[in-house]
């Protein structure tokens, strides 16, 4: 028997849930460490322009045909386009759920155990000795990256409405105050003029190196959460006859935000401990701490705070992850959902775990790198804009312009020219010519 579809209860459920998955470890956790790696602002730089000319038009895409399908993301182009090969942007887009979800539910336990840290009296002392000590142990991150998955599983399993656009709805504003408060105080501790220098100033040999060009266009996928259906699958749940390129505008402009201003918090503290900016995947997990502890009495209580956060923020956006997936499975194989949920929650949980133990316990490196910065370059840098380049071309080149205005909802706005232009030609050939520097320079 056909399953009634869900959707959400309005339209500013949409958005928030929108921005619960676009708001996550991307902007805190990859930022970061990727424009530490990137040399600052010549990442900095590359990667706004990614948003503005790549993240926003594939948003809309991404929404346009997910409003338009009422389906998942496989589903969508076997719907729009029966019988042709646009499916298999679904097809990779169900693949990468399952892979970004399995690294990011070990960084998302992270989160929680520095939560938990902060429970029982902070982390003082060496903190890159305490960051190491813990992820290189093989138990201690696995229960704790177990235990993040179950709390997103717990989620999903309650359904639209009274999981994930619930959960959204009140910590994005607190999140937003922290951080604000965390990148004043951060700015006072000495590091500001040298992190002003390192994200504002302008390097243009670093404008030389080609790694930088696909690394911050692959955090402006991962960042917006684009290339993957998870933006298709919740507009999926959107009534027809819902706004969209407001909405895109909001989640968009908010998500850079969020970006900048953790970037105002890392660097001058990383600069005013006399940190490395290109430390790497643990950076905001070994900079962060210091700051907590250079506040004296009241720095657990505001380290807590922060990594709890920090660590919902992780979870409506692995919701968002997991929902790709599942609502392909619940689909596919005619399931119900809490089945489906809790049988691909497990599996993405114990693919995981290879990731988890690669950071010390057990020595599991590709091409040089370890498994889970392996699987996190390889799905953001080069699946998500290679399934954001294949649903451009699908929308752009076989939708009429009456459809992609139409269901793009810009049909009587300004920028509806600007839009087919870009959808057309700009951003297609951006994405084209970023992959093949990066392959070139691989
Ligand atoms: N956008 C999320 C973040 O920044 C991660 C994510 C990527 C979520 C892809 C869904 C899909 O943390
Ligand atoms: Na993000």
């Amino acid at each position: 028997m056909e399953q009634k579809r869900e959707q959400w209860g309005s339209r500013w459920g949409f958005i928030l849930a929108a921005m619960g998955s676009a708001v996550g470890l991307g902007n805190i956790w990859r930022f970061s460490y990727a424009m530490g790696d990137g040399g600052g602002s010549a990442f900095l730089i590359i990667y706004l322009l990614s948003v503005l000319l790549i993240g926003f038009p594939v948003m809309l895409i991404e929404f346009s045909i997910g409003r338009r399908a009422q389906t998942d993301a496989v589903d969508a182009f076997k719907k729009i386009a029966p019988k042709t090969g646009w499916v298999v942007a679904g097809g990779m887009g169900v693949l990468a759920a399952f892979l970004i979800l399995s690294f990011y539910g070990v960084i998302g336990g992270w989160s929680l155990r520095y939560t938990m840290a902060y429970v029982t009296g902070g982390i003082t002392g060496d903190s890159s000795e305490f960051f190491g000590g813990f992820i290189s142990s093989a138990v201690s991150p696995v229960l704790w990256q177990f235990l993040f998955m179950a709390i997103t599983i717990a989620i999903v399993y309650l359904g639209v409405q009274k999981g994930i656009e619930l959960s959204s709805k009140w910590m994005m504003p607190i999140l937003s105050i922290l951080l604000v408060l965390l990148a004043v105080y951060s700015l006072t501790l000495g590091g500001a003029q040298e992190a002003f220098a390192f994200m504002f100033q302008p390097d243009w040999e670093a404008f030389t190196d080609p790694s930088v060009y696909i690394s911050a266009m692959g955090q402006a996928f991962f960042t917006l959460s684009l290339g993957m259906g998870a933006m298709l699958t919740y507009a999926s749940y959107l009534d027809p006859s819902a706004r969209l390129t407001s909405s895109a505008a909001i989640i968009i402009g908010l998500d850079t935000l969020f970006a900048l201003v953790a970037g105002l918090v890392i660097f001058p503290a990383l600069f005013a401990f006399g940190l490395d900016p290109a430390e790497g995947p643990g950076l905001v997990f070994v900079v962060l701490p210091n700051i907590f502890e250079a506040l004296g009495g009241v720095g657990a209580l505001v380290g807590f705070a922060f990594f709890l956060l920090l660590s919902m923020a992780a979870i409506s956006s692995a919701i968002s992850l997991l929902e790709v997936a599942v609502a392909y499975f619940i689909r596919k194989l005619n399931m119900s959902r809490k089945k489906v949920t809790l049988i691909v929650g497990l599996i993405i949980f114990l693919l995981g775990v290879p990731s988890s133990l690669s950071q010390g316990a057990v020595e599991i490196t590709i091409f040089g790198a370890s498994f889970l910065d392996f699987m996190d370059a390889f799905t953001g840098n080069l699946l998500l804009p290679l399934g954001g380049l294949i649903m451009v071309l699908f929308v752009g080149w076989t939708w009429t312009k009456k459809e992609v205005l139409h269901h793009g909802d810009i049909e009587d706005n300004a920028f509806g020219p600007a839009y087919l232009l870009t959808a057309k030609f700009v951003a297609p050939i951006a994405i084209l010519f970023v992959l093949i520097i990066g392959l070139i320079n691989w």
